[in-house]
């Protein structure tokens, strides 16, 4: 099969993966509304072509607070990744540091902290939800940095589970679920032996750390329904601020005013978000959410926007609308899935080349030449 692009890698994963990890992956909030808006509002924007401005080379390095990234672009958190290629997390990990930048660990890794940290020299990021459970969450903080790790991207959107339609279809969950996903692996192969078997332990392996016994794949769902805790507000959340004494980075923010509450909580960094659409559907596409919040905050924290980036163009139409830098979730899954490492290596190409094109003809030299000026404003 031949790759071009990030939609090239998704028909590659939807052939390899089992259906119930394909549209776990794949798969939004309720009718999927605001999924599809993520993609289509990025799209609708125009950049602007501007021609024969001396561009010449065009520069897409940047940094994140203290750190020195090739292109604005982390890895974002998604869990699971284990289960979509053999030790996905390590491979993505690895992947990211060999094209300079980082990977953001999800909690509800299969891979645990320290086997991630340990593969690369490059600290990844480590995201955390908002649990219940206060020990796991000191636990896995005091485990991150003494791994190295230094920011941190607090995931705030998922107070309760998102309703998630195909799930049920697919076999992730619902009747005869287990039975499904076998029958399911065993009519793919090639997925069934590289990452069914070869990919062992399957398990939560932050969780498993910390409780000391495996923590089956089939708890997952219940597991995180279970530890959502929608009573919590941001003078729960203070002592973390306290705790951690690096970067914090808050993921989920979708509305100015909540954009200035994560300013006076003391974080570092937002990320303008609506989880890929996972969560509640029918809420602002990022892309539209963007510029509202950037008015509001921009200078005082590092913006960072994700859902619906699909290529380097995208990057360039976020950071148009106010972001510093983005996070690629979907994009980059597909890519590990269908293809390993060299996958994840090959997209992060693609990107980098689709942003020099992008920059080239919008006439930006650098990062910073990036600005509102490079979309055509509606008339
Ligand atoms: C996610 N996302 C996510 N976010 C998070 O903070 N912790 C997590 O464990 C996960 N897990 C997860 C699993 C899967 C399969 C997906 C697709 C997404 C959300 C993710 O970090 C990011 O916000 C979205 O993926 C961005 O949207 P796009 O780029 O996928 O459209
Ligand atoms: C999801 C959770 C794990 O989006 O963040 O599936």
């Amino acid at each position: 099969m031949i790759i071009s692009s990030s939609t090239d890698y998704r028909e590659a994963a939807r052939r390899r993966l089992p259906p119930f990890l394909f549209h776990y992956i794949d798969g939004g909030a309720y009718a999927e509304h605001t999924m599809r808006r993520n993609s289509e509002d990025l799209s609708d924007l125009a950049l602007r072509q501007r021609v024969l401005k001396s561009v010449g080379e065009v520069d897409i390095s940047t940094t994140f607070f203290d750190e020195a990234v090739s292109m604005p672009v982390a890895l974002a958190p998604v869990g699971l990744t284990g289960m979509y290629a053999r030790r996905g997390e390590v491979q993505a990990a690895r992947a990211a540091a060999k094209k300079g930048i980082p990977l953001t660990l999800s909690t509800v890794s299969v891979c645990p902290i320290e086997e991630v940290q340990q593969s690369v020299a490059r600290p990844i990021w480590f995201q955390l939800y908002v649990l219940r459970d206060r020990g796991f969450m000191k636990n896995v903080l005091e485990r991150a940095w003494a791994a190295g790790i230094r920011k941190l991207v607090f995931t705030v959107d998922m107070p309760v589970p998102g309703a998630r339609y195909r799930d049920a279809h697919s076999g992730m969950s619902g009747p005869n679920a287990p039975l499904r996903r076998i029958l399911q692996a065993v009519t793919h192969p090639a997925w069934a032996v590289d990452v069914g078997l070869l990919g062992k332990p399957h398990d939560l392996g932050n969780v498993s750390a910390y409780r000391k016994q495996k923590t089956n794949l089939s708890d997952y769902v219940g597991w995180l329904g279970q530890n959502f805790d929608p009573s919590i507000g941001w003078k729960d959340l203070e002592w973390i601020r306290d705790f951690w004494k690096g970067p914090m980075i808050i993921k989920g923010i979708l509305d100015p005013e909540d954009a200035r509450d994560a300013v006076r909580f003391g974080a570092n960094g937002i990320v303008v978000s609506n989880h890929g659409g996972r969560q509640l559907d029918g809420v602002l596409s990022s892309a539209r959410a963007l510029p509202a919040i950037a008015e509001v905050v921009k200078g005082d924290m590092t913006i960072f926007a994700d859902s619906g980036i699909r290529s380097g163009l995208d990057v360039v139409r976020m950071l148009a609308q106010g972001a510093d830098g983005v996070l690629i979730g979907r994009a980059f899954v597909y890519a590990l899935a269908a293809a390993g490492g060299a996958g994840v290596e090959n997209l992060l190409d693609l990107f980098a080349k689709e942003m020099r094109v992008a920059m080239t003809l919008t006439g930006a030299r650098s990062i910073s030449e990036i600005s509102a000026d490079s979309l055509v404003r509606a008339a």
